[in-house]
């Protein structure tokens, strides 16, 4: 089947800083592909640029074969590719399903609150629905990022460290319920630092440094790449 997702020749230049340089790759329905590298090798900016939060300073990008290069960020949300950031930042006084209904979609609000409930429970956040979200702990908000996303029904999922931080029942938590979407048809790319997280869940790795893409492959594949090793080793 053809790639969800497609990115030719990407590059973002931040002044004098070439954060992403001619990236390209593929990524099919219905896989779960990692990416990795050294703290600053340019993978939050490689998520910005796919989800068109940044303007790209070069490339091509294509969602299910339509061209995202000058699509807006809320139209890439409608056509079904949804992301999450490193650092949550939810509205802190909106209570977390207020922070799920706020997420824009054109659906009645009967249609979102039955959602955002499903997706709560899901979550296992649903005692935790009329808190504000600003009494959440760090784990929790990484599971209300994920639970805005999923309101948009996407097809494609971006997730930039969802388990950073979290602590190990809620990372095999974060696994069971990532697996679970797979399943049930969505594609998920993934940035994270934790390898052992990376090689129970991914089927697939991109390996970035200093901005490049500089492998992929399976989990035994990349972590026996003498590139791969010397980028993040500096030997
Ligand atoms: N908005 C920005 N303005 C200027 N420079 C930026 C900006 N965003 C990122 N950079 C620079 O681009 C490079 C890549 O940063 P990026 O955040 O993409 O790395 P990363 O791989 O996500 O790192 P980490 O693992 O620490 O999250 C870094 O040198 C960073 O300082
Ligand atoms: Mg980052």
């Amino acid at each position: 089947m053809s790639a969800i997702l497609r990115a030719e020749n990407l590059g973002k230049n931040f002044g004098g800083v070439r954060a992403v340089r001619q990236v390209s790759f593929e990524v099919a329905p219905g896989e779960i592909v990692g990416i990795i590298g050294p703290n600053g090798s340019g993978k939050s900016t490689l998520f910005n640029l796919l989800s068109r939060h940044y303007p790209l300073s070069q490339g091509r990008v294509w969602f299910e074969g339509l061209e995202l290069t000058n699509v807006p960020t809320h139209r890439c949300s409608r056509l079904g590719l949804a992301r999450t950031f490193q650092i949550p930042s939810p509205f802190s006084r909106m209570s977390v399903l207020e922070n799920l209904l706020a997420v824009y979609r054109p659906e009645p609000l009967v249609v979102m609150k039955e959602r955002a409930g499903e997706i709560l429970r899901r979550l296992k956040l649903d005692r935790l629905a009329a808190e504000p979200a600003s009494s959440c702990s760090g784990g929790q908000l990484k599971l209300l990022e994920i639970g805005r996303a999923l309101m948009t029904r996407p097809k494609l999922l971006l997730l930039d460290e969802c388990v950073a931080g979290v602590n190990l029942v809620l990372r095999t938590q974060i696994i069971e319920l990532l697996q679970g979407l797979r399943r049930e048809g969505l594609t998920i790319l993934l940035i994270e630092h934790d390898m052992d997280w990376v090689q129970r869940l991914c089927d697939r790795l991109l390996v970035m440094h200093h901005g490049e893409l500089i492998a992929s492959g399976s989990f035994a594949e990349v972590t026996q790449n003498p590139t791969v090793l010397e980028a993040y080793l500096g030997r």
